[in-house]
């Protein structure tokens, strides 16, 4: 369990992290979506007592950070994979961080197994792709078996295969009954893998739901509709209070409602149509929608009001 309460960091003029609360609970992963420079590092890095708030408290397993006994065991994270020492082979990385944890030597060669990193552990990283960087730093993360997990970006620039890995890791971690937290400024990738989503934007909370919660709430459809009979569909469309936009003479868009509403209504009034579909917006376009306002404003009560909008 993690518990981020008021949560505020502020690095001279930039209000990174803002009065931030929410919760990331065991036994799902929880996604912590926002657009680049949103406050998610920062945040994270508070999570792990590397960072110092400005104000608020963050709990982990009910106790900040610098109080827990031995922190390995009981959160791991995958933060920046650039801070590898490159000389190092995979191994020694992670028997230099066990033995500092005083974790054995066993555990090691298990995690090594976990991530699929076998024989290239014994190479050096600065051979390492990025994604073998990114399997090492995961097996970093889970060496104290610990039981609150975080990544950070954990699938940018990976091919297909690692993605697809990451995201069944993430899966099995929160079925294993471990509180998860992923970052991601991509939707898309978040939809794939969170049960929960935190979304922030200019370091301020926009929505904090089930994914599907979120999805619903982006979900606007546009209908688009094209008629030999367009003003008498209007005019029955807006009386049953749908809003209505005139494309062309025989086009109509409809901003909200399904195409069985459409359809239904002209069939009532007995309108032929010619053209019925369903236009779903992109879901990218919807949450920049989402996170429109505070990527170009610092704040405002249009965050509050989204937030609403979105659960
Ligand atoms: N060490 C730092 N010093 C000054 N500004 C920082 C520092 N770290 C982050 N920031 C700023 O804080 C904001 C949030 O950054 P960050 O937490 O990295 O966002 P995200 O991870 O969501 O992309 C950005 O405006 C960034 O430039
Ligand atoms: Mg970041």
């Amino acid at each position: 369990m993690i518990e981020v309460r008021g949560l505020t960091k502020r690095y001279g003029d930039v209000l990174a992290v803002d009065h931030l609360s929410f919760d990331v609970e065991p036994g799902k992963v929880t996604g912590f979506l926002g657009p680049n420079g949103a406050g998610k590092s920062t945040t994270m890095r508070m999570v792990l007592g590397l960072d110092r708030p400005t104000s608020g408290t963050v709990l982990v397993n009910g106790r900040p950070f610098a109080s827990l006994a031995e922190p390995l065991r009981e959160v791991g994270a995958l933060l920046d994979p650039g801070s590898l020492h490159p000389g190092r082979t995979g191994r020694s990385h992670l028997r230099v961080a066990a033995r500092t944890n005083g974790i054995g030597r066993q555990r090691v060669d298990e995690v090594i197994e976990e991530v699929g990193l076998g024989s290239a552990a014994r190479r050096r990283i600065k051979g390492y792709s990025l994604g073998m960087r990114q399997r090492l730093g995961i097996a970093a993360a889970m060496l104290g078996d610990p039981r609150v997990l975080l990544f950070d970006e954990p699938v940018n620039g990976l091919d297909l295969d690692g993605v697809r890995w990451i995201r069944a890791l993430l899966r099995r971690l929160a079925d294993e009954g471990r509180t998860v937290l992923v970052s991601s400024h991509l939707l898309s990738e978040m939809q794939q893998t969170a049960d929960r989503l935190v979304v922030i934007g200019r370091g301020r909370l926009i929505a904090d739901a089930t994914t599907a919660e979120i999805l619903r709430g982006l979900g606007h459809r546009q209908v688009q509709v094209r008629t030999a009979h367009a003003d008498a569909l209007l005019a029955r469309l807006r009386e049953r209070g749908l809003s209505v936009r005139r494309l062309d003479d025989q086009e109509l868009l409809v901003e909200d409602g399904t195409a069985d509403d459409v359809g239904e209504i002209a069939a009532a009034s007995a309108i032929p149509l010619r053209h019925l579909s369903e236009v779903a917006q992109s879901l990218e376009n919807a949450y920049l929608a989402l996170t429109g306002d505070s990527v170009e404003y610092q704040g405002g009560p249009t965050g509050a009001a989204t937030t609403e909008a979105a659960r």
